[in-house]
């Protein structure tokens, strides 16, 4: 489990990380997201002590991040691998050799017998066995991400890092990493943190995410709840797509699905009950690893509001009145 407490840190006088606060618990796919120059990358750098921090503190399964503890923090960084969005490869080095490259940096014989079965073992479960010894220039980028997730696991870490680890490649090839991941998670047990401005990433693989913004944790929850119905105004504008083109008269309500009693024919019960007609002007629906999850707005008469509030209230689902 990781424990962030109020970690600050500055860069020559600049505030980037705010008092800094969030747990992620063991085996979970925990997102940070936000806006570019939020700190993600900073943050998820102090974890692994590839960058110091001014205050507060880092806790690691017990143990204490200490950047000046250089043995300690060694040992530490031992267990958490970590992946970029330019997959740091090098180039002339083969596949095989780019995985074992740790193995070498902390004095393990990438030669012995247990080491090349766990390197083997990590090429046919990122699915790279006919490219084993390929460079890094014969391969796409999304089979260079493998091999960086391969060669960040050969330590058989408790944790991945992952920064931008998608950014880079076309939709298509995303969902395949994010495929990797989620077997990486599942099977291995390697709890995973994913820092990305993309909200199909969270959406697709995170059963956490924070929200960052201007170096404080603006939000911390389910995706679904963050992304369906946001209390903050900030992160409501960061999602925003532009579809919603809703109409000047009467009054707009958005119902919000999510959770128990999301699938229930909500809107056609009311129509029955209060004998009114409404308009659908806009609906969405999301997915969200296992689940569908959706928001619409209902255009109806002034007069009516009041009793469609009534019913959605009593039917437990949230609403929120447009202006
Ligand atoms: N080594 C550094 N020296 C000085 N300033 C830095 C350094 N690293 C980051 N910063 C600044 O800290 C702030 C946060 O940067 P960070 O890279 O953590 O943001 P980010 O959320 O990862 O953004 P992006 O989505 O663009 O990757 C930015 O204003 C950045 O310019
Ligand atoms: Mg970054």
């Amino acid at each position: 489990m990781i424990t962030i407490k109020n970690v600050e840190k500055s860069f020559q006088g600049l505030r980037v990380l705010k008092g800094i606060s969030l747990s992620i618990e063991d085996h979970e796919i925990y997102g940070i997201i936000g806006q570019s120059g939020a700190g993600k990358s900073t943050l998820l750098r102090c974890i692994n002590g590839l960058e110091t921090f001014d205050a507060g503190e880092i806790n690691i399964d017990g143990t204490v991040v200490d950047t000046k503890n250089k043995k300690a923090l060694r040992a530490l960084q031992k267990g958490i691998g970590m992946i970029f969005q330019n997959f740091n490869l090098l180039e002339r080095l083969d596949v095989y050799d780019n995985i074992a490259l740790p193995l070498k940096f902390w004095g393990i014989s990438p030669k012995s017998k247990e080491s090349k079965e766990r390197i083997l073992n990590l090429i046919h479960l990122v699915g790279l066995d006919e490219k084993i010894h390929a460079k890094p220039k014969e391969l796409s980028g999304g089979q260079k991400q493998r091999v960086a997730i391969a060669r960040a696991l050969v330590l058989n870490p408790q944790f991945l890092l992952c920064d931008e680890a998608t950014s880079a490649l076309d939709p298509e090839i995303t969902k395949g990493i994010l495929a990797l991941l989620q077997k990486i998670n599942k099977e291995l047990g390697i709890t995973v943190v994913v820092v990305t401005h993309q909200m199909e990433v969270v959406k697709q693989i995170c059963s956490k995410v924070a929200f960052l913004s201007d170096g404080r944790v603006l939000s911390e929850g389910k995706p679904e709840e963050l992304f369906i119905m946001p209390a903050n105004k900030e992160i409501k504008s960061f999602l925003r797509d532009g579809s919603e083109q809703l109409p000047k008269t009467g009054v707009n309500i958005q119902l919000f699905f999510f959770g128990e009693g999301s699938e229930e024919p909500v809107v056609t019960q009311m129509a029955r009950e209060l004998k009114e007609d409404f308009s659908i002007c806009w609906a969405k629906l999301e997915d969200f690893r296992e689940n569908v999850y959706g928001s619409l707005v209902l255009n109806m008469k002034e007069e009516d509001k009041d009793r469609v509030c009534e019913f959605l209230d009593k039917k437990k689902v949230h609403w929120e009145v447009l202006d």
